[in-house]
């Protein structure tokens, strides 16, 4: 039987957390200056509003503490970014983490580019027209220090390949804290550019709102390119994405959610046998038990638990699995009974 129907053949229903998918609800607010924004007969622009890109250009500054020159683009969607940038940018060799969100390698086929698996250190990189940096990491809520990003910048400047940094999780810090790769770049953001998403840090995957901050030029570049390819992302959506990025507190709040979650989490998993690794920051726990990471997976869906196997991020997840903190409270805290078996 597959495994997602054995966890739904669980006397008590299954607990689903195997999806990176937001179950909290979007605030209030946010949802209001969606409604509040209906009316919308005309196109609106590629670039985003005036509103919009000053609302992302002052969290840049302010969260990320970003310098320099630099400009920014609104998106459908962070994944629409990683899946369709190499070919915007024409790459034809594109460097991403050996254990990594799928979709940058997709991103490479789609591109007819080739994909090559990296290791963190970016001294041992090979030359490439872009490279993927993920930090906190999906699947594995690893952390770069500032000393490894430096190195990325580094290998960006000296092969003058451009370096894109995922940082969709960079809200939810827990025992880490997680660096922008454009608070290490002194103020010289070219060729460098930072993804974020409202997906998580505002539970808006629904409306699909995420940006660019970066390059002035490789963003005037990309915007170029974009307008004539339909991705303008609708104007309620920037609205909400405008009165998202300028509050912090219901981000501190769904902070606390995530890490409440994995605090309790934690220890029940360790009490069956795992090890917890990384999961410094982000929405996930990366554990292993040194089996195959099938044989994790079964027996969690034994307990009506669906987690997701480490090896569908890369070879080097064989032994792993990835549980993400995804679900209600009331669910993870029926998850922790279920795991004191
Ligand atoms: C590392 C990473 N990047 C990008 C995305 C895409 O997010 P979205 O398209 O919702 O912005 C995800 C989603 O889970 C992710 O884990």
């Amino acid at each position: 039987m597959p495994f997602g129907d054995k966890a739904r053949a669980h006397p008590n229903g299954i607990i689903d957390l195997s999806q990176g998918t937001p179950v909290d609800p979007t605030p209030d607010f946010i949802q209001k200056a969606f409604r509040d924004a209906s009316n919308s007969p005309g196109y609106p622009f590629t670039a985003g509003t005036a509103e919009l890109r000053a609302a992302i250009k002052n969290w840049a500054t302010q969260r990320l503490g970003v310098t320099g020159d630099f400009d920014v683009l609104p998106v459908i969607g962070s994944k629409e970014l990683v899946a369709w940038l190499p070919t915007i940018i024409e790459a034809t060799k594109v460097l991403i983490p050996e254990i990594a969100y799928p979709t940058y390698h997709v991103g490479a086929l789609l591109a007819g580019a080739q994909s090559i698996p990296v290791a963190i250190d970016a001294t041992t990189w090979p030359k490439a027209d872009l490279a993927w940096l993920n930090s906190p990491s999906n699947p594995t809520g690893r952390v770069h220090s500032a000393k490894e990003i430096k190195a990325c910048i580094d290998w960006s400047r000296n092969n003058n390949s451009i370096l894109i940094s995922d940082e969709c999780y960079l809200e939810f810090d827990h025992t880490a804290h997680s660096l922008s790769v454009l608070s290490q770049t002194s103020g010289d953001n070219r060729n460098i550019l930072a993804v974020h998403s409202l997906s998580k840090r505002s539970s808006m995957a629904g409306y699909r709102a995420a940006f660019m901050i970066g390059d002035s030029q490789l963003i005037a570049r990309i915007r170029e390119i974009r307008k004539h390819a339909g991705m303008i992302v609708p104007l309620p959506v920037q609205k909400a994405m405008t009165v998202a990025l300028s509050d912090d507190a219901h981000v501190a709040q769904q902070r606390d959610r995530y890490n409440a979650r994995k605090d309790a989490m934690r220890p029940a998993l360790e009490a069956n046998g795992f090890t917890v690794e990384y999961s410094d920051s982000g929405l996930y726990l990366w554990c292993t038990r040194n089996e195959d990471a099938w044989k994790s997976v079964e027996w969690m869906a034994n307990l009506g638990i669906l987690v997701t196997p480490g090896s569908f991020y890369g070879q080097a997840g064989a032994q792993h699995i990835r549980v993400a903190m995804t679900a209600t409270d009331d669910q993870i805290a029926q998850a922790v009974t279920r795991l004191k078996v």
